[in-house]
């Protein structure tokens, strides 16, 4: 017998169009559950192992509920009281951990550490966050915008901001989903075209105005001016940031229908204004709470494959 091929979800080009079109759609299935209070245990008895190694209020919630909502348990585990904060090997912990659970989720800075993670691992591990990409909050972000405006297939999406995390996902789902992006960021704050595949070219643009990125936009998004791990350079980011500020002014250069949306927390008056980001266009409260759909869907997915129930 051939063992079962384990698949991780470390970056948003882990999974095909094909993978997306069904996760995306159990996720609607999934919420309708939810919604109607209707039980439904198909990960009975498993458990997710949550690693953090940042700090987290959305990822830590919606990662343990949804597992209990499935039917299983999670463990939370953070660096400050584990033996990965004493130098642990990666590799020994992946080992260890993925002997007792299910499915591992981890928060932690290099996208290396994950990977390796990955490598020594007997379950699927999903990317929580590192400091190149943070896929699960762009499978969230898609599937808000499908609940809101369909498809995003052939749309615009402009992002005002860091060359982050956030972003380097919008590129690799640019390129999936076949969609448009509309990027500026900072002099100094470039994108890292090292970080980025050559097949991603057509399906992004880069602007120095950030007016200018979000004309004709369907969806506008931006993101914190400083991650987690680079709060040595916050002040310097304040200055160097101060024009890439998402506001009416800036909304306006889109489309009159378009969306806002920010993966939270957000630093009203620094990135976004108070104005747009709780005014009528912005959806950061359902992409907030699709967070616990879709990852829901996605470890459904990892462990038990496709499903037609
Ligand atoms: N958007 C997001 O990942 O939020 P947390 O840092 O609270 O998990
Ligand atoms: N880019 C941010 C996202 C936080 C959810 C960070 O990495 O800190």
């Amino acid at each position: 017998m051939t063992a079962k091929k384990i698949r991780h979800y470390l970056q948003f080009k882990d999974f095909s169009l094909e993978d997306y079109e069904y996760v995306l759609e159990r996720a609607r299935i999934l919420k309708r559950k939810f919604k109607n209070y209707e039980t439904y245990h198909p990960l009975h008895d498993r458990t997710l192992a949550m690693i953090f190694e940042k700090n987290s209020t959305r990822t830590r919630l919606s990662f343990e509920a949804g597992i209990f909502q499935l039917g299983g348990h999670a463990v939370f585990m953070s660096t400050r009281d584990t033996q990965l904060g004493r130098g642990e090997p990666i590799e020994d912990a992946a080992q260890v951990i993925s002997r007792m659970v299910d499915i591992i989720m981890i928060r932690t800075f290099g996208q290396d550490i994950i990977q390796l993670f990955a490598k020594n691992s007997r379950v699927p591990v999903i990317n929580g966050l590192t400091n190149e990409y943070h896929p699960c909050q762009v499978l969230a972000d898609i599937f808000t915008y499908f609940e809101h405006r369909g498809p995003i297939r052939d749309r615009t999406v402009a992002w005002v901001g860091d060359a982050n995390n956030m972003l380097y996902t919008w590129i690799e789902a640019a390129q999936i989903l076949g969609f448009k992006l509309r990027l500026s960021t900072p002099p100094g704050y470039k994108l890292d075209h090292a970080m980025v595949a050559a097949e991603s070219a057509p399906f992004y643009q880069e602007f120095d105005d950030p007016n200018e990125a979000c004309a004709g936009a369907d969806l506008v998004t931006t993101d914190v001016w400083t991650s987690m791990g680079f709060e040595a350079e916050n002040e310097a980011r304040k200055t160097a940031f101060a024009d890439w500020c998402v506001d009416t002014d800036m909304m306006a250069r889109a489309k009159p229908d378009a969306l806002f949306m920010h993966c939270l927390p957000a630093h009203r008056g620094e990135e976004v204004s108070a104005d747009v980001i709780d005014g009528s266009q912005s959806v950061v409260w359902d992409e907030a709470e699709n967070r616990l759909h879709v990852q829901k869907a996605l470890m459904e997915y990892l462990l038990l494959g496709k499903l037609n129930h």
